[in-house]
């Protein structure tokens, strides 16, 4: 069975980055892929800033990419970057982690401007990770994400339409690896 892991770098599973979280995780799912979700904010924070390799919640999610084909990482634009968060678990994987892995990096951010934060900053560090196999990027501006009254979200069709369009490139990605 195909499996994948999505690591969120949010600080809150209130962020309107959940809503791509839940898309892309509902996508995969409806294709029979087995989903894990990994909430980096969640995790231990005093093994998350002292880079405590010995962790064991830390080492049962590197476990669970070990075990994965696909590996998405999603996370909101800080600062014209991904998040300290997100940083702070791809420090603690192992050297090339993500070595025959298909990747797909997802953004969401406040404004265009960022457009390329994870070309310049996140796709370097994957590149470390040894991931040789990355989808495009997707980037999302939050206002495209709206917060609905009787709670949840709704995303653009526009959004949707390139989300699903790299969904489907990290299913090619996957046959051909
Ligand atoms: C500390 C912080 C820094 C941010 N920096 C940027 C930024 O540099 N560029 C940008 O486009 N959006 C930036 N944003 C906006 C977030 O990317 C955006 O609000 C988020 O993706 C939407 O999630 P939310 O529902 O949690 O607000 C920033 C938000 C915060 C809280």
């Amino acid at each position: 069975m195909t499996k994948a892991v999505i690591i969120n770098g949010s600080n809150s599973k209130s962020s309107r980055v959940m809503a791509i979280h839940e898309k892309v995780k509902n996508h995969l799912m409806a294709q029979g892929v087995e989903v894990h979700s990994n909430y980096i904010h969640e995790l231990p924070a005093v093994d998350l800033i002292t880079a405590n390799f010995a962790s064991e919640s830390i080492q049962l999610e590197n476990k669970w990419i070990e075990e994965v084909q696909i590996v998405v990482i999603l996370t909101p634009i800080y600062k014209a970057s991904f998040t300290g968060i997100l940083k702070t678990y791809l420090d603690l994987l192992p050297q090339k982690a993500l070595h025959g892995k298909v990747i797909l990096p997802i953004a969401v951010g406040g404004s265009i401007g960022h457009l390329l934060a994870l070309e310049y900053a996140l796709k370097p560090v994957l590149a470390v990770l040894g991931a040789t196999s990355i989808s495009h990027s997707v980037y999302i501006v939050d206002k495209q994400i709206i917060r609905l009254d009787e709670g949840g979200f709704a995303i653009e069709e526009e959004a949707i339409s390139r989300l699903e369009a790299e969904l489907e490139q990290l299913r090619q990605l996957l046959i051909a690896n």
